[in-house]
């Protein structure tokens, strides 16, 4: 990638993002392309959040993802978001659209696009358990929804934040069709009788050690997996494996996101191909 005086600067904030895989591919969408666009890590502190967003006004950067801690708190020096990011209160994509910063989330609508590109799997009308209540899990109960889903089974650690997401799907989005399964309950055989789609939002499969949180004579019951863990190949995924059930993880869905910010930035169809075999070329999980 030659670096001119016309080169248009995108990249990530996050703390830490030296692990952050974007750069892979999205250097080599744009390459691809003919692009002259390069993406770079950048890490920024809590503290310096504020100015560090102001630096893409006065650099004039075309756009930056946003990752771990500042998801939130970004949201308060942008001009401008859009619907999705409004409800939720989470903005991973920031386009500089002359001077004024519109945020957007793309998480959800990555992972949807995962789901039926990738994984090959259409979640309209479906049955839906999903564990956890953090941020990825609004992004991507939201995006279900949207997707038509049937109904969600709902599990967290917290109970109370699993009563919190419920409340804000059925005020933001209208979706009355959740119940919430206590977290010591999530086993219970009844429960899994019409479960079509098990997703993990959660951290959980992170570590080595991390626990299996779903039964395989349950996980058994579900025609697809999917973990959003994407640093190793978790013991759920481990289990749909032995199981045959089909699955995805947290890479897909990494790619299917990063290629919706690339497309805001560009106006280009993101090179989807490209931009897997420079991540697989690096990664197996
Ligand atoms: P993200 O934005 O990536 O979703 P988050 O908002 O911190 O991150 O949410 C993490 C999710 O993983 C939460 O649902 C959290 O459960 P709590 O609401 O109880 O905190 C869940 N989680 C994290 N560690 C967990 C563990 N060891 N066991 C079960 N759930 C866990």
């Amino acid at each position: 990638m030659e670096i001119k005086g016309t080169t248009k600067i995108t990249g990530v904030f996050g703390y830490p993002v030296s692990h952050s895989l974007s750069p892979l591919f999205q250097n080599a969408a744009f390459q691809h392309l003919g692009l002259n666009y390069v993406y770079i890590p950048f890490e920024v502190r809590p503290e310096d959040l504020k100015e560090a967003v102001n630096a893409i006004k006065i650099f004039n950067w075309v756009g930056i993802n946003i990752t771990i801690p500042h998801k939130k708190e970004v949201l308060k020096y942008l001009d401008e978001l859009d619907k999705t990011s409004k409800i939720l209160g989470v903005v991973n994509t920031i386009h500089n659209i002359n001077g004024k910063l519109k945020g957007y989330t793309t998480d959800g609508d990555g992972f949807i696009s995962s789901l039926k590109e990738d994984g090959k799997f259409n979640p309209e009308r479906k049955n839906v358990f999903i564990i956890g209540a953090g941020g990825s899990s609004y992004a991507i109960s939201g995006a279900l929804i949207k997707s038509k889903i049937n109904s969600i089974f709902l599990t967290n650690r917290t109970y109370e934040n699993s009563v919190k997401l419920r409340e804000h799907l059925i005020k933001n989005l209208k979706f009355k069709n959740i119940e919430i399964i206590e977290f010591e309950k999530r086993n219970d055989e009844k429960i899994w009788q019409n479960i079509d789609l098990l997703v993990n939002t959660t951290s959980v499969g992170m570590k080595k050690n991390d626990p299996l949180l779903i039964e395989k004579k349950n996980i058994e019951k579900v025609k697809f997996v999917y973990d959003i863990v994407y640093n190793r190949k978790t013991e759920l995924l481990k289990s749909a494996e032995d199981l045959k059930i089909p699955n995805l993880d947290g890479i897909s869905m990494l790619i299917y996101q990063g290629a919706i910010s690339f497309e805001i930035w560009t106006s280009k169809k993101a090179p989807i191909d490209i931009m897997k075999k420079a991540i697989y070329k690096k990664i197996k999980i």
